[in-house]
């Protein structure tokens, strides 16, 4: 791995706001950034808008507004956006900066230089959507592929730019270098349209048609492609010919973007770049799109997804984690409201959310928050920490391929390991039976929740801070360093392990239905249908679904003063509950400790002689009295009974 890293997104068209299609590739950029950050890298990370041309003009029109000021407003959306998304990207160009403005007409001016620019009259089929020319052959049915659209018969005279020049060139640099354009389906579709001659690129716009661009340097009369101008910012950014960041960041270029653009950037850019004696920059990485109904969102489909519509519902973790787990790097996505919750709740808060609480909770139950100085370990200790070390390197691995989803399901595997191991140890047993081993135990499950809070920092930075903060950890978020992670037992923490709020409040499906809006335009709540037969006295399955019952563990148990019937519990369930139960009459207070019940955990609270329940425990009586529910065999508290 080479000492730098410098990550770029598109800059984004500044005709639309803002989507979660832009929000995933920028997501994406962050996520290799801090990835790149823990691998001890120094790192630039680039983002911007693309701000001329002819489709801006026509927004400007729509809106009632000049140029400029749309420029200014929508810009200042994207800009205000990623903050909000916690992108920390290191600048953010607009082609309407001046010094970008002043690199493209230095290059073009190499390029003129070199004879690689001529001016010719053409007469070709125009797309304004994409604002290129098409040839007959690239129409799907006599219409642009991705407007759906006849385009326009247009002749002008324009200036060109050479690239059939470079084809050779390219596609030898293609095909020995694998992994210039990746995933390879990419690659491949870039070398099968090179397999055809390729045309020269118009590279102008005549200032009868189009003002709102860079004038040539070489002709007053006409503005530059916008195309040939954007792809630009990704070295006039860095300063390029002489600026320092351009001489340590540009050896190490990587560019991410979906499949819409992939041509511009697996041809005309590396050709540009040829052109002005530029080094071609070292990977595309390529990702497919994010569907809606099976169709890509757009903004005339109306099924645009807000990304801060969901931000707000679900909160920014969960949304980042969303799209990163779910989309497989490359290939196109569904998205659905539906599986974000799903995943929310059942990675979120059962798996991680739960395995931080109830640790947390153990070590400061048994150990006053103290993390205890442990003994030697045995064979089933060594297995967890084994398969949590050799995670950072399978993890490191998949990052590397831009395989982020099975980086996060190598993760969740160790996070399974752990709360397998919680139920083997049952540490609670321990607590009574055996505290040297509870000591062993409780640092295992220390020390692996550290490793995963650093791996996770990545997609969820927030939250793995907030994870860390818990632990106590002196080192958080991007101070941590994967070789770091590695050493077993390097950290103690700082400060005593504080009983922790969730990190993952779960989402009542239901319940969200009818109180909130959809993000997306399509994705309505549709109306329950009533259940088919209904017996009396019979509840659908739905019905008893809405019941969230859970296995808690009984902490303490005290008398309620004036009560005869009723006792206050503390009963860990992942979280900490207080639950008034009337088995005052039935049951010990000390042989409740440790008991393992069964817990209807989503009852409205309620008072019972001045106490607040939440929650109730579910008991069958007969002749001998009250027996409360408890499940056949030790079993991790949180878990949901079916
Ligand atoms: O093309 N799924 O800008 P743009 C996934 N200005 N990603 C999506 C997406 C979807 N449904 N929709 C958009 C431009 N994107 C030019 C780029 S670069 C020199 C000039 C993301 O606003 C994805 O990254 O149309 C895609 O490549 C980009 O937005 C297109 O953004």
């Amino acid at each position: 791995m080479s000492e730098k890293f410098y990550i770029t997104t598109p800059i984004y068209y500044v005709n639309a706001e803002p989507h979660i299609g832009h929000a995933y590739t920028t997501i994406v950029a962050d996520v290799l950034n801090r990835f790149h950050k823990l691998a001890g890298q120094d790192t630039f990370f680039l983002t911007g808008t693309d701000e001329h041309g002819d489709k801006i003009v026509a927004a400007a029109e729509n809106s009632g507004q000049t140029p400029k000021q749309y420029v200014d407003h929508i810009s200042g959306m994207f800009r205000d956006l990623w903050p909000r998304l916690n992108i920390t990207n290191s600048a953010f160009i607009r082609t309407t900066d001046a010094y970008h403005q002043e690199t493209v007409r230095n290059i073009l001016s190499l390029v003129k230089e070199k004879d690689d620019i001529y001016f010719s009259e053409y007469e070709g089929l125009y797309c304004f959507g994409c604002e290129r020319f098409y040839t007959e052959k690239e129409l799907v049915d006599g219409k642009c592929p991705d407007h759906q659209t006849e385009p326009d018969v247009i002749k002008e005279a324009n200036y060109f730019f050479r690239m059939s020049r470079y084809q050779e060139w390219l596609v030898e640099h293609i095909t020995k270098n694998p992994d210039f354009i990746r995933p390879e389906r990419y690659r491949n579709e870039v070398l099968s349209f090179l397999s055809e001659p390729l045309e020269d690129l118009c590279i102008s716009r005549p200032k009868s048609r189009l003002t709102w661009g860079i004038t040539l340097p070489f002709d007053e009369d006409f503005v530059t492609y916008v195309w040939f101008d954007a792809l630009i910012n990704y070295v006039s950014a860095l300063g390029y010919p002489e600026g320092a960041l351009f001489n340590k960041f540009w050896p190490v270029a990587q560019h991410t973007i979906a499949k819409d653009i992939l041509k511009p950037h697996g041809i005309y850019w590396p050709c540009m770049l040829k052109s002005a004696g530029i080094e071609p920059y070292r990977h595309l990485n390529v990702h497919g799109y994010w569907n809606i109904d099976a169709g890509k969102m757009s903004k005339s489909v109306g099924n645009v997804v807000d990304p801060l519509a969901l931000v707000d519902i679900y909160g920014l973790d969960p949304f980042r984690y969303f799209l990163m787990r779910e989309m497989a790097f490359g290939l196109d996505s569904e998205f659905s409201e539906k599986a974000l919750v799903q995943r929310l709740n059942a990675d979120l808060a059962n798996d991680l959310g739960n395995l931080v609480s109830r640790s947390l909770t153990m070590v400061h139950k048994y150990f006053d928050g103290h993390l205890p100085d442990a003994g030697p370990s045995g064979e089933e200790d060594d297995a967890l920490k084994n398969s949590a070390i050799e995670l950072i390197e399978t993890y490191r691995s998949y990052m590397e391929q831009m395989a982020f989803h099975k980086a996060l399901m190598a993760v969740w595997g160790v996070i399974s390991d752990v709360n397998k191991y919680i139920d083997t140890m049952a540490p609670w047993v321990l607590a009574k039976s055996d505290p040297e081993r509870l000591k062993i135990v409780i640092n295992h499950i220390f020390e692996t929740i550290r490793i995963v809070a650093g791996l996770v920092w990545p997609f969820m930075p927030a939250s793995a801070e907030k994870i860390q903060e818990q632990l106590g950890l002196s080192i958080q978020g991007g101070e941590c360093r994967l070789a770091d992670l590695k050493t077993w037992g390097r950290e103690k923490p700082v400060h005593p392990i504080r009983k922790a709020p969730g990190l993952f409040p779960r989402v009542d499906v239901k319940k969200k239905e009818e109180e909130i809006p959809p993000a997306t335009g399509k994705d309505k709540p549709k109306k329950a249908k009533s259940d088919k037969t209904e017996k009396p006295g019979a509840i659908s399955f739905k019905d008893f679904q809405k019941l969230d019952l859970r296995i808690g563990v009984i902490m303490a148990a005290e008398e309620i003063p004036g009560s005869k019937k009723l006792l206050k519990l503390t009963v860990d369930m992942g979280e900490q509950r207080t639950v008034v139960a009337g088995i005052k009459e039935h049951y010990e207070k000390e042989n409740l400790i440790g008991m393992q019940v069964l817990l209807v955990a989503n009852l409205e609270p309620v008072k019972l002689m001045g106490v607040e329940s939440q929650g109730m425990l579910l008991a069958a009586g007969d002749k001998d009295g009250l027996h409360l529910m408890t499940p056949d065999s030790e079993t991790t508290p949180g878990s949901k009974v079916k």
